[in-house]
Formats: C-alpha cells, structure tokens, sequence
C-alpha cells in the first residue's frame, strides 16, 4: 500500500488525520517567493527556470511541511506552447493574443509540438522527483480545457468568460476545434509531465461554473471525462483531482462521469452538503475560504476544524477554496496547519 498520506487519500481510505497542502502555496505572500522571482527576473522567467521553479516550489513544503508539492508553473503556459503571446501585466494579470476566427486557429501549432517549448517544465518535474522529501507527493497540472480557452478567446482573464460563451454561440466550429487542441494538449503535457515523475494530476476549471445546462457537459464534463481516459489508458493507477470551481449542483456525480478520484471544492461549496452528496463517490479535496489566511484569528481555527470534523468520515484532503491571495500572513497558514494536525 502507498505510504504517502495524499495516495492514500486519494485512493479512498479515511485517514484520522487528512493530508493538507495549499492552492497557490508556492507565491506572492512569502518573502522568499518574492526573492526567488526577483532573482528569476519575472514571473514567466521563473517559470522556465527548472532550478529556481524546483526552489519555489519547495519553499513551502521547508516552510509548513505540507504532504503535497505542487509543480510551480501556470495553466496559460500550454496556449503558449501552443503558439499564443503571452505576457503578465503587472498587478493586473495575464495577456494573450487572441482566438476570435477560425484564421487564428491555423496560426496555432499542433498538440504533439508543445513539448520543446515545455521542457523546461518537465525538467523542474524530474528536479522535484529526485529531491522531494519521501512523504511528500508531487502534484502536476494543467488547466481544463474550457478554463484555458476563456483566456484564449478573451486574451485576458474575464468576469463572466463572456468572449469565451460569445464565441461558443457565434462560430461553434471554431469553438469546438479550440477545445479539442487544448484538449489534446493537455492529454500530451499531463502525459510528459508523469513520465517526468509527477504521481498526482489536477486539472484546475477555474471558471466551469459560468457553463450552464448542455453546456456544462459539453464543455466542462466531456473535455475532462477525455483527458481522464486518455491519462488512465497509459496509467490506471495515476490519481486525478478535478476542480470544477463553482459548479455548484453539477459537483454532483463529476468524479464519478468524469473518472477523476477527487473533486476538489471551491469555499461557496458547503462542507455538510459535500460530505453527504460527493464523497461517497471518493475523495473531498477543500475547502477553507482563502480569506482566513489574511484576517486568522479564532474563526480561521474554528472553521478550520469544522471542515476536518465535517468531512472525517470519508477520505479527504485539506485545501482552501481557491488559492491564497498575496495579502496572506504565513502566521495564519502555521495556524491553520497546526489546527488540521491537533
Ligand atoms: O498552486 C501553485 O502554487 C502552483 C502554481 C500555479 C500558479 N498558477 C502560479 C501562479 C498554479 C496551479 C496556477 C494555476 C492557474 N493559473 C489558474 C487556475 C487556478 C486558479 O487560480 O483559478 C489560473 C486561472 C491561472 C492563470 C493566472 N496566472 C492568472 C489569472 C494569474 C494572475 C492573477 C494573480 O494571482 O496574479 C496568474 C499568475 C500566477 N500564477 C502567479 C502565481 C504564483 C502570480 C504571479 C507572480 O508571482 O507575479
């Protein structure tokens, strides 16, 4: 049997304490992120930087001892692997050239040549394999398919993905065809990035829950049920954590359509509601509101406790809702993990 609480997890046992580790653990709200980036120059340098990324990534596991490691890197790197520009404006976020017609689909390469572009990102896997401490599980990523062509389309994050439904309605060929190369993409990096050694994969759809009815399943279902098969021919024993954050009553029975072995829950998900409906189809992965890790205090405790004691009949990860913000004190995340451990 795996030794590493997080397989456990994943693999369905109900541990008397559950595993924890933190989305966006690696960023802004430790000084040691910041030097480490500056040092990268900026956040993309830091990105393809095997050395440095594998450095970020593992600050917080040296910090809070966390029972994953989550490889530093960014969902919007695949659309540039796929041709796209991509820059960061800062303090603003991220900026893409744009996918509105079906010409600047034929500007984009074909799934299978992302890999040189990506290989600084799995050189920082191999790196993080081969210094990892032993109990701590290497999670690699991707973003779904319907998440990174919201930025695709809109060449930017969006409040409602409303170029992303625009194009759906407008020209669904040119749509679908998106969806599909990102899909296949992403099958290809998750691929690359467990041969280089990664034993968890997530898929963060941050923005599933502005898909509605059919188009739910179409394009936030259906996507993630192909990647699931595609990475589980090569590797039926590869766990996956899927998070369709902010899909409210269509949490219900994800992982069991999609295949994936855990489905992570954004803060708004509640955590009775979730024990009841979701886990028995596996794993829980969440869900403390982000917001805790800047105001701390006894509701950041209590609250954390009544997650661990809510979700303690069934196997479960301990995660926050989405990830941490910069404004963060690492006080309260020493507090939080203290509060999951007793
Ligand atoms: O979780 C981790 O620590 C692993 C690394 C990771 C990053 N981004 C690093 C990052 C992961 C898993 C992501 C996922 C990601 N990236 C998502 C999905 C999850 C989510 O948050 O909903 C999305 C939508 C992106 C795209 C993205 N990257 C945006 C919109 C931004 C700008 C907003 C922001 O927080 O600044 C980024 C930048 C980014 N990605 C940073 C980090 C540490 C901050 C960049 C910096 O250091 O300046």
């Amino acid at each position: 049997m795996a030794e590493k609480l997080i397989l456990r997890a994943l693999a369905g046992e109900t541990l008397p304490t559950p595993p924890i580790w933190m989305m966006r653990q690696a960023g802004r709200y430790l000084p040691e992120y910041r030097a480490t980036r500056a040092k990268a120059g900026d956040f993309l340098s830091l990105c393809y930087n095997p050395e440095l990324a594998a450095e970020v990534t593992l600050q917080p596991i040296k910090r809070f001892g966390f029972d994953a490691a989550i490889l530093f890197a960014d969902i919007l790197l695949v659309p540039q692997a796929l041709g796209a520009d991509l820059w960061f404006e800062t303090g603003e976020g991220p900026r893409l050239s744009t996918v509105s017609r079906a010409q600047d689909m034929m500007r984009l390469k074909p799934a299978d040549a992302i890999h040189e572009h990506l290989a600084p990102v799995y050189q920082t896997v191999k790196i993080l394999a081969e210094t990892l401490p032993p109990e701590t599980t290497l999670i690699g990523f991707a973003g779904a398919p319907w998440t990174v062509a919201t930025y695709m389309i809109a060449g930017r994050g969006t409040p409602d993905q409303g170029p992303a439904h625009a194009l759906m309605q407008g020209d669904p060929a040119t749509f679908d065809a998106l969806i599909d190369l990102i899909t296949d993409a992403t099958i290809a990096y998750l691929l690359a990035q467990v041969a280089a050694g990664a034993e968890v994969v997530k898929l963060f759809d941050s923005w599933a829950g502005s898909l509605k009815g059919v188009a739910f399943d179409k394009y936030a279902l259906a996507p993630t049920t192909r990647i699931i098969t595609a990475l589980k021919a090569k590797h039926p024993d590869l766990p996956v954590i899927a998070f369709p954050r902010e899909a409210g009553d269509k949490y219900i029975g994800f992982a069991r359509t999609t295949g994936a072995d855990c489905v992570a829950t954004d803060a708004a998900v509640d955590a009775e509601w979730a024990a009841q409906n979701l886990q028995k189809d596996g794993c829980i992965q969440g869900n403390l509101a982000p917001h805790h890790m800047v105001t701390g205090g006894q509701k950041l405790i209590d609250e954390t406790k009544r997650i661990v004691s809510t979700f303690s009949n069934g196997p479960h990860i301990f995660n926050l809702g989405h990830g941490i913000t910069p404004d963060a004190d690492p006080k309260n995340v020493e507090a939080m993990v203290k509060a999951v451990r007793g």
